[in-house]
């Protein structure tokens, strides 16, 4: 049988993390997890169901009503909550200002990690998030962890909405991935940090098919191994 292998792909906002874990899992034939949505999913459920961010055990109770799932879409995934599409809502400004609020509560961490950790329980897969090298897959055996300056970071979100025929400012992108940054990174369970053996790759300066290149390289070292 051919060898599988866990890719788990970290870092802060707009690093570049699903964007390469996506043109990775679709050349490895893996699946592709993107985390991120999920935790999205559900702070855009508490938002229409006017739960507070801040009530955990609402929001928990909230989560365990929801399925949440993909469809893979022209090298992309479309999300559903429940048979709902909500792809471009939960990407929508309100639940981005939100979403780190909801992901901090430990018992919603818990409902999805155990989520994720089904998902890749089928075989080989890249997931992209936060904790990932850390908390849902630590036995991954190849580890990332994207990084990229602010500035670029703010720029690429910039462009995207650009190309989606939004216009937005360059300086409040800029506070409100500096500001997502610095909650994700500092709450008290599973915050935001690169594991130990994780591969460290600063994407400032690069294009994406430098970046797919290099971690590439990586997974066939272990695939050959
Ligand atoms: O795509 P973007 O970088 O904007 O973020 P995302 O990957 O969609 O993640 C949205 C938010 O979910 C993050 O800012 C974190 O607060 C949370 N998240 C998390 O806590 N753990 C993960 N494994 C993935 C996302
Ligand atoms: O998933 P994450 O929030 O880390 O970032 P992303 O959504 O994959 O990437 C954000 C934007 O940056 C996308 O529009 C990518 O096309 C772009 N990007 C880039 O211009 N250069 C890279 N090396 C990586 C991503």
């Amino acid at each position: 049988m051919k060898k599988t292998i866990q890719v788990a792909i970290d870092g802060p906002a707009s690093a570049g993390k699903s964007t390469v874990a996506k043109i990775l899992a679709k050349e490895l034939g893996y699946i592709y997890c993107d985390t991120g949505a999920m935790y999205r999913a559900l702070t855009y459920q508490a938002i229409k169901n006017n739960i507070e961010v801040t009530d955990e055990k609402q929001l928990v109770h909230l989560l365990k009503e929801m399925i949440i799932s993909f469809e893979p879409n022209k090298g992309n995934q479309k999300v559903f909550i429940n048979g709902e599409e909500v792809t471009d809502a939960i990407r929508l400004t309100d639940v981005t200002n939100a979403v780190s609020a909801v992901s901090a509560h430990g018992e919603v961490r818990k409902e999805l990690v155990k989520r994720q950790q089904e998902i890749a329980a089928h075989g080989g897969v890249v997931m992209d998030g936060r904790d990932i090298g850390t908390a849902v897959l630590p036995t991954a055996e190849v580890k990332i962890f994207l990084i990229a300056s602010v500035e670029e970071r703010a720029e690429r979100r910039y462009k995207e909405n650009l190309s989606k025929g939004i216009l937005t400012s360059l300086e409040v992108l800029k506070q409100e991935i500096a500001d997502r940054d610095y909650k994700d990174s500092h709450r008290e369970v599973s915050p935001l940090t690169q594991a130990q053996d994780a591969v460290r790759l600063d994407t400032t300066s690069l294009t994406i098919e430098q970046v797919v290149e290099k971690i590439r390289e990586l997974i066939q070292i272990k695939l050959n191994n």
